[in-house]
């Protein structure tokens, strides 16, 4: 914020920042935010809640992000969606009960020729399967 001069413009940049160094959003996050740029809450929350890479619940250990643009969505990106919620009842956006992981989606991660990509942790993986998938979250959901 101090870096564009506390302007009203700097929204978005600044819930960026925030974001990356605590992990979400948090309602103290938003209000430091907003008394920074002198913007009403209600602005700073609205563009948190509209840009879809904004999250305000606190992600799990780990992240899975399953792609959901065209290719990926030709390609299977819902059955491994599917898989997900009939084995741990987690939909996209939510993370699990104990806090091991978060499943994600997103428009596109730009490698297309590897559809259905998944972006596990850091760590993107083309041509996954169902049971490919599950078995990484049966990992992670173990440790
Ligand atoms: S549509 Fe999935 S990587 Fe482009």
């Amino acid at each position: 914020m101090r870096r564009l001069g506390y302007a009203p413009h700097a929204l978005v940049e600044s819930l960026h920042a925030a974001q990356e160094a605590f992990g979400y959003l948090d309602k103290p996050a938003m209000q430091f935010v907003a008394t920074g740029l002198r913007v009403p809450l209600s602005r700073v929350y609205g563009a948190a809640t509209f840009y879809h890479f904004f999250s305000l619940k606190p992600p799990g250990d780990h992240t899975c992000v399953v792609c959901t643009g065209t290719a990926c969505h030709i390609k299977g990106a819902p059955d491994l969606l599917s898989a997900v919620a009939a084995e741990f009842s987690l939909k996209a956006g939510e993370t699990s009960k104990d806090g091991k992981f978060s499943v994600l989606s997103a428009r596109c991660i730009g490698t297309c020729g590897l559809a259905p990509a998944v972006v596990f942790d850091s760590e993107v993986a083309g041509k996954v399967t169902s049971e490919q998938m599950l078995e990484r979250l049966r990992g992670w959901a173990a440790s």
